[in-house]
């Protein structure tokens, strides 16, 4: 496994593949992998012949109150993490070779931005956006991999990547869960034991929802005061929203019929986590 730092290097090597007809698949990633990282990793294997991830904690993406600083880093674990799912290239760039002095164009897929996650972190896709599209103009993947997980974020890039022809294929993952249910999030390891526990009332609600559903429940707006009863039990848990949205726009439904998204976002304690459920009703 060769891990590279400058991104002219990873682009100039990558180009022997592509001349040799070997497909590229990409992970993007922050970094604290986890076995929800893993598993693009893992779809991503069994589709190429060259698996390329990066790290990189990308700087515009964060608010200003937000956690950049303290962004976990245990760089050593997550490059052992990649040698044993036999990743062929990590790329590890640096913030000043990303964002060099000077730097001044971003990417904004809008509308779909302002939405959801969007409005409690606004910017947060501009930099979402931004980084991917050049981490994907160095890589020049055949194939990206983005985790269900956050679906807003695999929404827009699929946007993005359509809107301006980008030669890559989007491939979204199922989202990896804890035994209990909660959705693995690099940012699980801040929770306390107590918040742990509280955690699970995200993958809980979206549960009671899917259960509501089934029973025949169509009243969106009722099922989402049924999931924040059961969210504000918990004493740590603060909601910043609970939608059910049209997948195709996040366009809030009232009624369930066709696909839908449910999506939420709470703090328990200091820790904002985010969940969400893709389903259909015919
Ligand atoms: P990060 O949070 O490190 O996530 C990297 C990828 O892993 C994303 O596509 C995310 O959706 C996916 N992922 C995270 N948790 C997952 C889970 N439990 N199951 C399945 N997939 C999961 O998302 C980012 O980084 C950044 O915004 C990035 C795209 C790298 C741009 O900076």
């Amino acid at each position: 496994m060769k891990t590279v730092k400058n991104p002219e290097t990873i682009s100039k090597s990558l180009k022997k593949f592509k001349l040799k007809g070997k497909s590229i698949g990409f992970v993007p990633t922050m970094g604290a992998l986890h076995a929800g990282h893993l598993s693009l990793i893992r779809e991503a294997a069994k589709e190429n012949k060259i698996i390329v991830v990066s790290i990189f904690v990308n700087p515009t993406q964060f608010g200003p109150q937000e956690d950049l600083k303290s962004y976990p880093r245990p760089i050593k674990k997550d490059l052992l993490l990649c040698q044993k799912e036999g990743v062929e290239y990590v790329f590890l760039p640096q913030v000043k070779d990303i964002y060099p002095r000077g730097f001044s164009t971003y990417v904004n897929v809008e509308g779909l931005s302002d939405l959801l996650c969007g409005k409690a972190r606004p910017g947060h896709f501009r930099g979402v956006a931004t980084v991917v599209t050049k981490l994907f103009n160095i890589i020049q993947p055949d194939t990206a991999y983005f985790g269900q997980k956050d679906a807003q974020q695999a929404m827009i890039i699929q946007r993005m990547a359509k809107d301006l022809n980008m030669p890559v294929k989007i491939k979204v993952i199922a989202t990896a869960r804890e035994k209990d249910g909660l959705a693995l999030s690099s940012r699980n390891v801040y929770l306390s034991k107590n918040e742990r526990k509280d955690a699970l009332v995200l993958s809980k609600a979206l549960n009671l929802a899917k259960i509501l559903i089934k029973g025949g429940a169509k009243d969106t707006g009722r099922i989402i005061s049924r999931m924040k009863q059961l969210i504000i039990s918990k004493k740590s848990a603060k909601i910043n929203y609970i939608a059910v949205v049209d997948p195709m726009n996040l366009k809030p439904l009232k009624k369930i019929s066709g696909d839908y998204l449910i999506a939420l976002a709470v703090s328990i304690g200091k820790i904002r986590l985010i969940d969400n459920f893709q389903g259909r009703l015919y």
